[in-house]
């Protein structure tokens, strides 16, 4: 190479590495900060919206800290206050909110029954895990106020049941299975008993959560949190 061209091409690596020591302006360096606290807050953003739902879905099965609560109206609840043998669809709206939609409200039901705790734990020893003595198998108290809900739904495929009077039982249209009044399964394919759902009282107002488990097995097992 001749003197000159070698010359030449220090002269461009000097440039080239004087480009990358180069600072720039002021501006610019207010612009590059402003870019990169611009990604990490992206990042994190992003990172907040997969660790919620993952966090969420680590929730114990069937805990109520995951679903929304929903008031009954005063008339429903003096409606199942005066019950006597016979169960109460209790109508309400039902608020559901995923993570990325706005808020939506359906209009659901659930089965309420009056009943007396010791009577229902002895009919229902499906639903606690060690017998009369033991406590419910979800996380949640299932005898509320003298009350138990269950969802509407047939643990078999998710079929809307119905009480009837003259039958005395729960049935479902769908492939026949039977209920006692206490939810107990006594016909049919289902796999298990009526599922309770949560009851409380919060500021003298009666409030239901609601929670659908899975169908067609033994163990209740939440899959949604929405109708
Ligand atoms: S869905 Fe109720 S018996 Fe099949």
């Amino acid at each position: 190479m001749s003197k000159h061209a070698e010359g030449a091409s220090e002269g461009a690596q000097r440039k080239i590495y004087s480009a990358y020591d180069d600072p720039g302006t002021a501006e610019e360096i207010s612009r590059r900060q402003f870019m990169a606290k611009a990604t990490l807050t992206v990042s994190g953003l992003i990172g907040l919206g997969l660790v919620i739902p993952i966090v969420g879905s680590l929730l114990p099965e069937g805990s109520t800290a995951a679903g929304n609560w929903a008031p009954l109206t005063a008339d429903e609840l003096k409606t199942l206050e005066a019950a006597t043998a016979k169960p109460i669809k209790l109508t309400f709206a039902l608020k559901a909110k995923d993570s990325y939609l706005p808020e939506q409200t359906s209009q659901e039901y659930v089965w309420g029954i009056k009943t007396d705790e010791q009577k229902f734990i002895q009919a229902r020893p499906d639903v606690f895990t060690n017998g009369p003595t033991g406590k419910p198998d979800v996380p949640y108290d299932v005898v509320n106020m003298g009350f138990v809900i269950f969802s509407p739904l047939c643990p078999h495929l998710g079929c809307r049941f119905n009480w009837d009077d003259s039958a005395n039982k729960f049935l479902c249209p769908c492939h026949g299975s039977q209920y006692t009044f206490e939810g107990e399964h006594v016909a049919g394919p289902a796999n298990r008993g009526l599922d309770p759902l949560p009851l409380r009282e919060q500021s003298g107002v009666a409030e239901i959560m609601w929670i659908r488990y899975k169908s067609t097995v033994a163990d209740r097992i939440v899959i949604s949190y929405q109708s």
